[in-house]
């Protein structure tokens, strides 16, 4: 049987199919780890699990020098090398589709409970200070109404802009291609990103992290905002220069955000944690029962393709396979 690394305890709809069909190494506890916590575990491992919390660089591929495939837990994974994993002809996988609906959602409740000041009431409430209603209580922004935009009208991008109809919402998007099917489906307008930036009331990021994205909301994107909006984040940390993003909200100048992810994670700048106008969870945008569950078994059925030597489902590298007819 085929040796595997599952670098975190993963939901049984997974680890069932990697334990019938492999031999399966499990290390038990979720903590990012890199080359040094890999290395000692990865001698004739043929396939390996990990999480985007997962630094996959060269180092870990030296020390597992028969790795056929890496799946990744996620549906980004620019946790992995993917050069050098292609160049070794390793095929690496991710875990799309079955958690665009949960990570729409939660992008959804970040941006109700960000302009309705959610999180900032309950603690409000759990600190005894509720004296009755008021007219002037905790005044939020409305949704209703409002203009959405989209940075990267992809799955999760296009499954948040559908459920801007239901809030009657003028949605405008940026991307890399037009998307005729959201324009007819929900109405959506592709326009250049100061456009979107400077006419959005909700900005919701949803680009994947590479070099041409790092930073793509900085100080001069912040300032273009309005100064009502609420910027979203469900996509990954460091398409925020979060310095920038910390003194926005320090001054004013946008009126809030709701953040999953954060640039150095899992690290959050203590100036964040004191802020009332943002709105924090421990990136878990994927976090249903149900995509978690479909995620573990697509990761698996991945790894234990890739052992086998057949061409993994959820392939990002298939060059890798034309390299071999070469
Ligand atoms: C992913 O899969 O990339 C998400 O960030 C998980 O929540």
């Amino acid at each position: 049987m085929p040796k595997v690394l599952v670098t975190a305890p993963i939901p049984e709809e997974g680890l069932g199919l990697l334990r019938r069909g492999s031999d399966l190494i499990l290390l038990d506890n979720d903590e990012p780890k890199g080359h040094a916590e890999l290395t000692p575990h990865l001698r004739e491992v043929q396939g390996l699990l990990c999480l985007l919390s997962d630094t996959i660089d060269r180092r870990v591929m030296d020390a597992g020098p028969d790795l056929r495939v890496i799946a990744n837990y996620a549906v980004g994974f620019d946790n992995v090398d993917m050069a050098e994993a292609t160049r070794r002809r390793i095929a690496v996988t991710n875990t799309p589709d079955v958690l665009t609906e949960a990570t729409a959602d939660l992008a959804w409740a970040l941006l109700l409970a960000a302009a309705r000041r959610v999180t900032e009431g309950e603690r409000f409430m759990r600190a005894g200070r509720f004296r009755g209603w008021g007219p002037l209580l905790l005044l939020g922004g409305a949704v209703h109404g409002k203009s959405l935009g989209v940075v990267g009208a992809g799955r999760i991008g296009a499954a948040v802009a559908r459920r801007a109809v239901g809030f009657r919402m003028r949605v405008l998007y940026t991307d890399v291609q037009e998307r005729p099917g959201l324009e007819r489906q929900v109405g959506a307008m592709r326009v250049p990103l100061d456009t979107l930036l400077s006419e959005a009331d909700f900005v919701s990021l949803h680009v994947p992290l590479t070099e041409e994205t790092k930073h793509l909301i900085g100080t001069r994107e912040l300032a273009t905002m309005k100064p009502t909006a609420f910027l979203i984040n469900t996509s990954r940390g460091a398409v925020v220069d979060e310095q920038a993003l910390i003194a926005a909200l320090q001054s004013g100048e946008i009126r809030g955000a709701g953040l999953d992810v954060y640039e150095m994670e899992p690290e959050v700048p203590d100036a964040l944690l004191q802020l009332e106008n943002v709105v924090l969870l421990p990136h878990v945008g994927s976090a249903t029962v149900e995509a978690r569950g479909a995620m573990a078994k697509m990761a698996a059925e991945n790894v234990l393709a890739g052992t086998e030597g057949r061409r993994p489902p959820n392939i990002l590298n298939p060059e890798i396979y034309d390299a071999e007819r070469e």
